[in-house]
């Protein structure tokens, strides 16, 4: 119904993985965009490709996300550029593979930092501008992590409850507004090279509830635009959120630990100083 009237796409974490093709699949729609990742990881790249591919307006913003001069100074170009962003995609995200007792401290601060602090940071920012607008549409990447607690992933699962629960009740309070909330719970996406190793460890499990990147953003950018509060990619993954409360946590936990090989021993803790996203359970 709404679909055909956003006309601006801000979305963090924009350089590789989801982020990329979520621009893409906006960029597709005729959307222009503010993409914003880490410097140098080739975002420059990725914005030549589409605004050629599309011929779309983009700009680009180098930043780090857990800096808390990151969204004024984001807000502050979208206004001198000129880009009235009626569409926030808070996409960036990081979690790694480890026990709680086998973390460090630094691995657990950047997880929260990012995917709960700066994600609240972003829209607290953004928000204004949407209100500016006529329509406009908030779209929080959560996790399918949400509705399954991760065993070797307790920081991260947990982050993406909060970011859950965050957009809930953003929805409800914004409803009348005309900004619309949705959050994505995907499950595994074959992004980054350690969740595509941990997703071809499992073999026809992986094979049946993980995604590509590109259908992860098609499915996330059509249910955005339907106004849909939750979006879940995947048959088999919308029927394990539906059963999510009727399995008995001790159960699907150790489901989750033996399928994402998390579970007995921390030799898939990724270094401290290098949190990358991890994927999802089930
Ligand atoms: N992959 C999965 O299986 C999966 C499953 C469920 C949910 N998710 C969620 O989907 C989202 C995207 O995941 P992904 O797998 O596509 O991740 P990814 O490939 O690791 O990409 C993450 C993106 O976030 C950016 N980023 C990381 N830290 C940042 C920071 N401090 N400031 C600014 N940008 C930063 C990265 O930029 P650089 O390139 O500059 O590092 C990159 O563009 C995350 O929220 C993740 O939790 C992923």
């Amino acid at each position: 119904m709404q679909e055909n009237r956003a006309r601006c796409a801000l979305i963090t974490g924009a350089s590789q993985g989801l982020g990329r093709a979520l621009a893409e699949e906006c960029a597709g729609r005729g959307m222009d965009l503010v993409l914003v990742a880490l410097p140098q990881t080739g975002l420059a790249d990725v914005a030549r490709i589409l605004a050629r591919a599309y011929a779309v307006r983009i700009e680009t913003i180098e930043a780090d996300l857990t800096d808390p001069k990151t969204p004024p100074a984001i807000e502050a170009r979208m206004r001198t550029k000129g880009y009235a962003v009626d569409t926030l995609i808070n996409n960036a995200g990081v979690g790694f593979t480890s026990r709680f007792a086998q973390s460090s401290e630094e691995q657990n601060e950047a997880t929260v930092q990012l995917n709960v602090v700066g994600l609240v940071r972003m829209t607290q920012q953004i928000l204004p501008s949407l209100q500016r607008q006529r329509h406009a549409w908030i779209l929080n990447v959560a996790s399918l992590g949400a509705y399954f607690p991760m065993p070797s992933m307790p920081v991260y699962s947990s982050t993406k409850s909060f970011v859950l629960t965050f957009s809930q009740v953003l929805r409800a309070e914004l409803r009348s507004s005309g900004i619309r909330v949705s959050v994505l719970c995907p499950n595994g996406i074959r992004t980054n090279r350690s969740t595509r190793e941990l997703i071809a460890r499992q073999g026809w499990a992986g094979r049946v509830t993980c995604k590509y990147p590109d259908e992860v953003a098609r499915a996330a950018v059509a249910g955005l635009f339907r106004g849909k509060a939750l979006i879940v990619p995947g048959a088999v993954n919308r029927a394990l959120v539906r059963a999510s409360p009727l399995v008995p946590r001790g159960l699907y936990m150790s489901v989750i630990a033996r399928r994402w090989g998390t579970a007995e021993s921390p030799s898939g803790a990724l270094p401290p100083t290098a949190p990358r996203t991890a994927a999802s359970p089930a």
